[in-house]
């Protein structure tokens, strides 16, 4: 197998990859410093990649957005190479929000009420509708690695963040074409679905915590944490509602339209008072940190419904089985993150193994001899089993506080807005 990325969902996907029987060898490119077998080939060197992965005769698995924005699925597929992602059509899902918002709105895929612009004209006057029945939320239309979407407060906020992206050019490319839409209240949930054109397998649900700071304080990021299930989405109606009028739904008008999903395909749904969910957006692939308490749940091997996927043939598998556990995964990260940040300190506290039930997934690491650094924002994933929500969380926690450098930090409420509903939610075996 090949692994494509460098992150903790990448490490997580190694790591579970590795485990099938089927499975020799798992390389990573081009990895982190807990990644096993790295390849140093960058995740954009498409070319590279390929070359790979044809000389090892290796399926590829491809973790993050750019390289399935530019196409990694179709070179792969053209050179005869077995590769488990979206094509670039398919990922205009998560690289295009107003094709996404319009590919749902054409479904009927319950989602915000929005208009796309490329002129701040036209999108200062739904600001101003859109203002008077609540908030307003101005997302870029281009990948922004999670920073391109302004949840406003009020109008003025909003008219800045239009001006922000269409006047100055703030995000560059990826904001010169932009979202505007209405405010959605409710709870938040991750729902992802393993495609293969055709059929789509519904992962466990899973929550992240994107604010920096807790209380959900501060500058979005890409996950502080995460944790599975989630109650917001495990009500029948509700997941019904998710999984049919959702994922299943968009897996059959993608097909429809000539460019079939194959791949992770991320929902990030807003469950309403009255349980009824809305896309908040779609992504390409697997979350990251969703994916690493998702793993830790999955009672059944990844590398078959993996080849499964890879082969169309996902429809003639059986339900994957699922651990009936909570699972919960606490980043540490270098302070600043997402802003400005040191690295290169020295990791202390990995040297023996973990408690049973926790795993350590690297994210931003590099080994150095026999040292091992910090060299991102996000540095760490440590993620844990139990049999509630609480003692996942607390046995991450106890697992967390012993790995340390200068300057590292994480939020201390990993979890938090779950345990008052932790008496639902737990849907095991398949
Ligand atoms: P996105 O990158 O589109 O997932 O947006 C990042 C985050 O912004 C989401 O996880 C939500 O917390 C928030 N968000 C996006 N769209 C909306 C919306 N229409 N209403 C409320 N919050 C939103
Ligand atoms: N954790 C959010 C994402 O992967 O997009």
């Amino acid at each position: 197998m090949l692994v494509v990325g460098s992150g903790g969902r990448e490490h997580a996907l190694g790591w579970k990859l590795a485990a099938s029987p089927r499975v020799d060898a798992v390389y990573t490119a081009p990895g982190n410093g807990g990644t096993e077998n790295n390849v140093p080939i960058a995740a954009d060197d498409l070319g590279g990649l390929a070359d790979f992965a044809a000389d090892r005769g290796c399926l590829t698995v491809v973790g993050p957005e750019a390289p399935l924005a530019m196409g990694i699925v179709d070179l792969f597929a053209g050179r005869g190479l077995r590769v488990f992602g979206p094509t670039k059509a398919a990922a205009r899902l998560e690289s295009s929000k107003e094709w996404a918002k319009e590919f749902m709105a054409r479904n009927g895929i319950p989602t915000a009420r929005f208009g796309a612009f490329g002129e701040p004209g036209p999108a200062h006057r739904l600001v101003d509708s859109l203002a008077e029945g609540g908030g307003v939320v101005v997302k870029a239309d281009g990948l922004a690695a999670g920073k391109g979407v302004v949840v406003c407060g009020g109008a003025d906020e909003a008219h800045a963040a239009v001006d922000r992206m269409l006047v100055s050019g703030e995000f560059g490319g990826a904001g010169s074409r932009i979202v505007v839409e209405e405010r959605l209240e409710g709870e938040e949930a991750s729902y992802i679905a393993m495609c293969d054109g055709e059929a789509a397998v519904p992962m466990a649900s899973s929550r992240d915590h994107k604010r920096a700071l807790d209380g959900d304080r501060g500058p979005n990021t890409g996950g502080m944490g995460a944790y599975s299930p989630a109650p917001a989405v495990e009500g029948e109606e509700t997941a019904r509602a998710v999984r049919e009028g959702v994922i299943e739904r968009a897996v059959a008008a993608m097909r429809r339209e000539g460019c079939p999903f194959s791949g992770f395909l991320y929902a990030g749904v807003m469950v309403g008072a009255d349980g009824r969910p809305s896309v908040l957006e779609f992504n390409a692939r697997m979350g990251d940190p969703e994916c690493q308490p998702i793993v830790m749940r999955m009672d059944f091997d990844l590398f078959e419904y993996v080849e499964a996927c890879a082969e169309g043939r996902l429809a003639s598998m059986p339900p994957p089985r699922w651990l009936a556990r909570h699972a919960a995964c606490v980043v540490v990260a270098s302070r600043g993150y997402p802003g400005r940040h040191d690295s290169g300190g020295e990791i202390s506290g990995l040297d023996r193994p973990p408690a049973r039930d926790v795993r350590i997934f690297h994210a931003g690491t590099r080994r150095e001899g026999g040292r091992i650094l910090a060299s991102g924002g996000r540095v760490l994933g440590v993620a844990a089993l139990g049999d509630s929500l609480r003692s996942a969380v607390s046995a991450a926690y106890g697992e967390a506080r012993r790995v340390s450098w200068p300057g590292s930090r994480m939020r201390s409420d990993i979890g938090a807005g779950g345990p008052a509903r932790e008496g639902g939610g737990l849907s095991g075996g398949s």
